[in-house]
């Protein structure tokens, strides 16, 4: 992008959000708008939910950027949702340390007590579940990450069921 590039109308964001990336984009200099395109992700996450390709397409007019570039960072990172979730996104560790400490084992628990299999989301929309890379916690495992914020350690079958009931009884307001 040039130091002249002004951001493109993306007419599929609204004036709210359009304002909230201006916002991100001011903490850079001019010609490096594109070093918001994260911040801007995750804002449309915030918004709707997930990140569709026509909402990478806005974002990447709107900082310039070819489509392709904003769709490697989506896909790179996987709190990124590409699809819609459920209310309780939930991440279980299964890189190689936690696998040799029952991380696979914690994710056929949930797979089991949630009736879905791992990409999957419940029928009643409250629960996705999906594996996760490394997050650093791999003393801890099974680790796991509830909306990839709040992280889970030593998730035993007795602790992930307690979990998933009170995320349950919770009605999705947790
Ligand atoms: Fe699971 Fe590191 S491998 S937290």
């Amino acid at each position: 992008m040039t130091a002249d590039h002004k951001p493109v109308r993306a007419a599929s964001l609204s004036d709210a959000t359009l304002q909230r990336f201006a916002k991100e984009v001011a903490k850079y200099p001019a010609d490096q708008a594109q070093s918001a395109v994260m911040a801007c992700l995750s804002i449309v996450q915030q918004e709707q939910g997930h990140v569709s390709l026509e909402a990478e397409k806005a974002i990447a007019d709107y900082l310039g950027m070819a489509p392709i570039a904003v769709h490697e960072v989506t896909t790179f990172y996987n709190m990124y949702n590409q699809q819609p979730v459920g209310k309780f996104k939930l991440n279980v560790c299964t890189n190689l340390p936690c696998l040799l400490r029952d991380g696979g084992k914690a994710l056929a628990h949930l797979e089991h007590k949630l009736g879905v299999k791992m990409g999957g989301t419940t029928a009643d929309g409250m629960f996705t579940l999906q594996q996760s890379e490394c997050l650093g916690a791999c003393a801890d495992s099974p680790v796991m990450l509830v909306n990839d914020r709040h992280m889970c350690s030593f998730m035993s079958d007795e602790k992930l069921d307690q979990l998933v009931d009170g995320l349950r009884a919770s009605g999705g307001q947790a």
